[in-house]
């Protein structure tokens, strides 16, 4: 350790994970957590998941509870992973965690169906995805929540709809943000609707003289159902040039969502991913690390764990 006298102390050692992610958002009383249809982020600003991350350039979701990459066993297994969690709060603090939960899942070849992150609300994009397909009405949702009667509510969606979203930014979103800002927009609502697409608006504010401005943010999305993901996607493409600048500034959004090609990409890493962890789970090994020191071979991973947490030796 002498060698490295030149560094902190404290050395954070991260394990990287791979895999497709995807959203699990969940109502629960605090007893009882009812899953609502699977949803993918998607996060890079441009085609085919390059370019720098946003706040969510477009979500997909459907048909059925799970996705296209994802299977109903490890929807279920999801599902007991935030079962779990919000168990955990009510052990560790003694309170019940009420109305939200989302778990940004990861398909991962040391645990399957894994948590990355936990929301305590609904995802930006992936409200529009579950909110679409949700057929009980949201206020018995919220009263059986408050009434802690959750476990007797039959939540239902509209599980033959595949849907797309897609967001629309003004040019220099996400880093020049300046330059994307004070924009004049013009949308053309009925092209939009003919189209049997949906408009929901984001960062834009409205003037007095009835301007509507780009705030320098995702600016708004677009939405179609269809059977499948692809036609839905294409919808979108079709209707985008009923959304533009007046003075000429660019829009971007990502055409490859929900597209089939971004489809297969997906289900090539998921079926790496479970070829994985299944050779895991079926050698009982689903889980578990090894440490391996240069020099030294295998040593016991908590080991190492507990000499990182003594720090190093100074020299
Ligand atoms: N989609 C990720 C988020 O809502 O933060």
């Amino acid at each position: 350790m002498a060698a490295y006298s030149d560094i902190e102390d404290k050395i954070l050692v991260e394990e990287k994970a791979w895999g497709p992610e995807y959203s699990l958002q969940c109502f629960t009383d605090g007893k009882t957590v009812l899953g609502t249809p699977l949803v993918q982020d998607n996060k890079s600003a441009h085609e085919f998941d390059s370019g720098p991350e946003t706040g969510g350039m477009g979500s997909i979701s459907g048909p059925d509870m799970t996705l296209p990459f994802i299977t109903r066993e490890e929807y279920d297994k999801s599902l007991k992973v935030v079962e779990g969690i919000v168990e955990s709060i009510q052990k560790k603090t003694g309170k019940s965690y009420h109305g939200m939960v989302g778990g940004q899942m990861m398909l991962t070849e040391n645990e399957g169906p894994t948590v990355i992150e936990m929301y305590s609300r609904l995802g930006d994009p992936e409200a529009l995805n579950m909110l679409a397909m949700l057929k009980t009405d949201i206020i018995d949702i919220f009263q059986a929540i408050v009434e802690r009667q959750l476990s007797k509510l039959k939540l239902e969606f509209t599980n033959e709809d595949a849907v797309v979203v897609k967001v629309v930014a003004p040019n220099g979103y996400p880093e020049k943000r300046d330059k994307a800002k004070g924009h004049s927009v013009q949308v053309f609502e009925t092209n939009i609707k003919r189209n049997g697409c949906y408009l929901f608006w984001g960062n834009a504010d409205l003037h007095g003289d009835g301007q509507v401005i780009t705030g320098g943010s995702r600016l708004l999305a677009l939405m179609a159902m269809d059977h499948t993901l692809p036609p839905a996607s294409a919808r979108i493409e079709k209707t985008m040039s009923s959304v533009q600048l007046a003075d000429g500034w660019g829009l971007y959004h990502r055409s490859d969502i929900g597209s089939q090609q971004l489809l297969a990409k997906r289900q090539g890493v998921a079926e790496r991913v479970r070829r994985l962890y299944t050779y895991r789970e079926e050698h009982g090994i689903l889980g578990s690390r090894m440490g391996w020191v240069p020099g030294v071979g295998r040593v016991d991973p908590s080991h190492l764990m507990l000499q990182g947490m003594h720090g190093p030796e100074k020299g």
